[in-house]
């Protein structure tokens, strides 16, 4: 019942009734031509989740595991035709680990270390938050039980955040992007005396009391003749639709405190002291920098500096109405503060040579590899550490249609706080059941057991079978003379430990919760 609210409202041809396979699908044709849909998607007996299917474009030798690859998929299938759910995390194979669809309208961003463990950070909000619109609303961070434990937003600004940054600090503080509008005379710039642009800010906010302690907007340091996205195509600079000018969308603070803001419309990397001055600006019509041969960028996202004299840029190369590129690629510099120079440390290419008119990330990974997140193009992959690629998945055929903001490879180990949800087939009976369990968020399941008992011992029951977990749903029957009133799953991990156990369901749909005497033999995960 919950799967078809979701669906309601997409055309037919998506929802022919039969699943997609679970895991990814290798150089598979149909889904590239589109044949499969706009957004091929995953569907189960009875989770109430509709994850994309992956296809990999540019498969590994052994294609659909893709055993090279250390860790998880954290992206946010997103745009017109997206299916809705939120953010995933996903097995390298394809499968599913976790939905964000409870924070739905949502966006998860990936994991980001706070109070020195790692958290799962979530924009949650209103508004097309990537093409179009910038969205307001705020960021959550969920521990490894998948509990809230934190809430904020920016303040003073008229608008929440927007999803373009969040970067949780070495002290605990979060600096975060917002697009406030402002009315300015515009008319030095082709547009209307009383005009209006989004005087978009960066912004530190301190997690536990919601204090602004920084805040920066670029209509006091940078004026818009600097940048290269005129009125009319970002924006006609009326109150209905303010100039876009700047676009900021990546802020990174360093731990000598200054930050390091990037202009997509001014093609610029701005070094800001804390007392918001420019200290350098690296690219775009001012800059400071010069650069050698394929280190310069236009377009940009997703600027990260990783030590005191490298960069990784996402260079897009392109928007909807300019090109300079012939194609997007991920880049990883070096700089020379004093001399003022960039140079290109090795280029990452997409697999297929494409430009990606907006969004993208680029991840240095702990073994020199990275991962590119291809924005609008609906394409992650992995690089060698000289940029070579190493294989491509897609989570949609066509461009603009599904977009992830950025994409991240984490390692991460989660347990969820709520019990594993179990679901009993409708055509089952006492002596012949079918059962599907899931776990969203488990990371540790590796087997699934059945359990049933009658109505003279509904705490005491049997253990009727036990099936390995190979996708995010697993299904367990039961066929016997013994007749079973009440079924339970309990979720298992590598060493044959209990993780968890769901609650008793009748086969009337009846719950009532696990016995006390069932009790957790895996070891507590922080211990
Ligand atoms: C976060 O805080 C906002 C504002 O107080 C509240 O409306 C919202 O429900 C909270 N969200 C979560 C997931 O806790
Ligand atoms: C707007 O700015 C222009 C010059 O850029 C100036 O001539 C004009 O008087 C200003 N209009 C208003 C309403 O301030
Ligand atoms: C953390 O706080 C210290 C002490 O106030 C400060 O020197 C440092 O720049 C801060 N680092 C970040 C990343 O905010
Ligand atoms: C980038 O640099 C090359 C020279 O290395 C130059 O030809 C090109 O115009 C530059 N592109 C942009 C967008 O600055
Ligand atoms: C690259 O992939 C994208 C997304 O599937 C597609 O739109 C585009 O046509 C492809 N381009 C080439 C040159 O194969
Ligand atoms: C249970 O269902 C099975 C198969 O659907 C059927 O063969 C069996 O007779 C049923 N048993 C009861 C007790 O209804
Ligand atoms: C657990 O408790 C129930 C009664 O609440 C009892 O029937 C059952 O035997 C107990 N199981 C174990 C393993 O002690
Ligand atoms: C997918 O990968 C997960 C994690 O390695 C594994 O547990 C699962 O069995 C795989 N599923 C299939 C169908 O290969
Ligand atoms: C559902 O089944 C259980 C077990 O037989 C029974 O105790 C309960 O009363 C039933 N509930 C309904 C609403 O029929």
């Amino acid at each position: 019942m919950h799967s078809s609210l979701l669906i309601s409202g997409f055309s037919a041809l998506f929802f022919s009734g039969s699943a997609y396979a679970s895991v990814a699908y290798c150089s598979n044709q149909d889904y590239e031509t589109g044949a499969l849909g706009e957004s091929p998607y995953q569907t189960y007996n009875a989770a109430p989740y509709l994850p994309v299917q992956l296809n990999y474009a540019l498969p590994p030798d052994d294609c659909p595991s893709n055993s090279q690859v250390d860790g998880y998929f954290f992206f946010a299938p997103e745009g017109p035709v997206a299916m809705p759910g939120g953010g995933l995390i996903m097995n390298p194979n394809g499968t599913m680990i976790y939905s964000a669809a409870a924070f739905e309208p949502s966006f998860l961003r990936g994991l980001q270390s706070y109070k020195g463990s790692d958290h799962v950070a979530i924009w949650i909000g209103d508004g097309s938050p990537v093409t179009g619109g910038h969205g307001s609303g705020y960021n959550i961070l969920l521990d490894n039980t998948y509990t809230v434990v934190a809430n904020f937003t920016v303040a003073n600004l008229g608008v929440g955040a927007d999803i373009h940054e969040l970067q949780i600090t070495s002290n605990n503080t979060a600096v975060m992007t917002a697009y406030p509008t402002q009315a300015t005379n515009l008319s030095a710039y082709g547009g209307p005396a009383d005009g209006y642009v989004l005087n978009c800010a960066a912004q530190e906010v301190d997690i536990a009391t919601g204090k602004p302690l920084f805040t920066w907007q670029p209509l006091d340091h940078v004026d818009p003749s600097e940048c290269y996205a005129a009125i009319g195509e970002a924006g006609s600079g009326t109150s209905d639709d303010p100039w876009d000018y700047f676009h900021i969308n990546s802020i990174q603070k360093l731990d000598d405190g200054n930050f390091f803001i990037s202009s997509r419309h001014c093609h610029t990397l701005y070094l800001v002291n804390p007392a918001g001055n420019i200290l350098w600006k690296m690219g775009g019509m001012q800059s400071d920098f010069t650069f050698g041969q394929g280190a310069n960028f236009s377009w940009q996202h997703h600027a990260r500096m990783r030590d005191s004299n490298t960069i990784t840029v996402f260079n897009n190369g392109a928007s909807e109405y300019n090109q300079e590129f012939p194609y997007s690629q991920g880049l990883y510099l070096t700089f020379d503060e004093s001399a003022k120079t960039v140079s290109l440390i090795n280029a990452r290419s997409p697999f297929n040579r494409t430009v990606t008119t907006a969004q993208g990330s680029v991840q240095l990974l702990d073994n020199g590899d990275s991962f590119v997140g291809w924005g609008a193009m609906p394409y992650f992959s992995q690089h060698d550490s000289s940029g070579n690629i190493l294989w491509s998945a897609q989570f949609a055929p066509s461009e603009n249609e599904v977009s992830s903001y950025r994409v991240f490879l984490h390692d991460w180990v989660a347990r969820p706080k709520t019990s594993p949800s179990m679901s009993i087939a409708s055509s089952s009976n006492s002596t012949n059941a079918v059962v599907y369990a899931w776990w969203n968020g488990a990371t540790e399941v590796t087997a699934w057991k059945l359990m049933g008992s009658t109505l003279l011992t509904p705490l005491a029951p049997d253990t009727l079978s036990v099936v390995q977990k190979s996708d995010f749903e697993t299904t367990l029957t039961y066929t016997g003379k013994r007749q079973y009133t009440f079924f339970q799953v309990a979720a298992m991990n590598a060493k044959g430990q209990t993780l968890d156990y769901s609650s008793f369901s009748a086969l009337n749909g009846t719950t009532f919760a696990k016995a006390d005497n069932q009790t957790i033999t895996a070891a507590p995960l922080n211990s």
